[in-house]
């Protein structure tokens, strides 16, 4: 049985709905055809970070006014950090990946203020992006910044960058908002044509020899789909923009299950990190093998099947079934 794996997402026609989502293997040309000649449909940048952008101009600005310090305070927001990529050499890339590959490069902006950096958006599309990608990751660590403030500097920097490109925009945040699908209304109303759900919160460990904070990533798992797969089914069917989901991706599983619940694309890092590029090659056998064996002609038909709207019983989404689950729950302790 042939299976047409084609999809749609933030107006791209993709080959399948496969993407390398934003990771180090897109750091150079090499990476970003290797994901390609891995068999990705897309590739998703790495990060242009706003921290760099700033960098970069306070260097412009100190060559240009020596002495001045208009600039301090914006660099004082800040935390030095040294290295990384800055806006430069990004869109050098960026112009480099997009005559390099044929699958669709999308850009990825990253930051936390609404300022001036939301406009290299604007030179992310003049570089030849076929998106742009902005993920927003605030921690008010502050006390006294009230939910509605923080959900109030997503929206806005979202529709900054709305205003500065005319490509799709796509709006990577993390699942702790209290209402989650209210946010997802109003990044759609902001100009978002495609949410990527989730981010994954940077949490830091603990050293318990050194007495350090250790700042590593840790890689995902499998097990670690089903907070954005609950959502993706939540909102299937209820947004006017696309939905891509990103995490535990490790084979075409996850992918089908993604789909199912509704996901127009699905990104993959952890798995690609972990076993290469070539990974995602495997990754689409994998979900065009399932897909034949379940009768499935095509992504269009398997796409949101299982979502709240479609499911047969909507309510395993919700409360009834967390009761049920956890009355269920039987071990071998106890209670018989
Ligand atoms: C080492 C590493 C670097 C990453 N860099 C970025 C980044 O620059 N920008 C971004 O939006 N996401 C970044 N991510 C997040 C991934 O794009 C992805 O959303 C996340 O890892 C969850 O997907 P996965 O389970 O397939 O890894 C990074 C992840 C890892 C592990």
């Amino acid at each position: 049985m042939s299976v047409d794996l084609t999809t749609r997402y933030l107006g791209l026609d993709l080959q399948h709905p496969l993407v390398a989502s934003s990771s180090p293997l897109s750091k150079n040309l090499d990476g970003i055809r290797r994901l390609e000649d891995g068999g990705a449909s897309a590739v998703v940048l790495f990060s242009l970070f706003e921290e760099r952008i700033r960098q970069e101009e306070a260097a412009q600005h100190r060559l240009t006014q020596v002495g001045s310090e208009s600039f301090g305070e914006a660099l004082s927001y800040f935390p030095a950090v040294e290295g990384g990529v800055g806006p430069h050499a990004y869109l050098e890339l960026l112009r480099k990946a997009r005559e390099a590959v044929d699958v669709p490069v999308i850009a990825s902006l990253n930051g936390v203020t609404p300022a001036g950096w939301t406009d290299y958006a604007r030179s992310m599309e003049e570089a030849g992006a076929d998106a742009v990608e902005l993920n927003v990751f605030y921690i008010p660590s502050e006390s006294g910044v009230s939910g509605r403030e923080v959900e109030a500097r997503y929206v806005e920097i979202v529709e900054r960058v709305r205003k500065a490109v005319s490509i799709p925009l796509a709006v990577k945040v993390g699942p702790y908002f209290s209402s989650m699908g209210e946010m997802a209304e109003r990044f759609v109303e902001a100009g978002a044509d495609g949410l990527v759900l989730f981010n994954r919160f940077y949490q830091p460990d603990l050293d318990l020899d050194a007495l350090e904070i250790r700042p590593d990533l840790e890689l995902s798992t499998a097990g670690e789909i089903r907070l954005p797969l609950l959502w993706i089914a939540l909102l299937r069917g209820r947004l006017s923009a696309g939905l891509a989901a990103t995490t535990g991706v490790e084979g075409g599983r996850e992918a089908a299950k993604y789909l199912l619940a509704g996901a127009d694309a699905v990104m993959a890092t952890s798995a690609l990190l972990r076993h290469g590029p070539e990974r995602m090659g495997d990754m689409v056998s994998e979900l065009e093998e399932w897909m034949a064996g379940k009768g499935y002609a095509s992504v269009e038909e398997m796409r949101g099947a299982m979502s709240r709207e479609k499911a047969p019983d909507p309510a395993a989404f919700e409360r009834a079934n967390y009761l049920k689950a956890l009355e269920e729950y039987r071990s071998p302790w106890g209670p018989a």
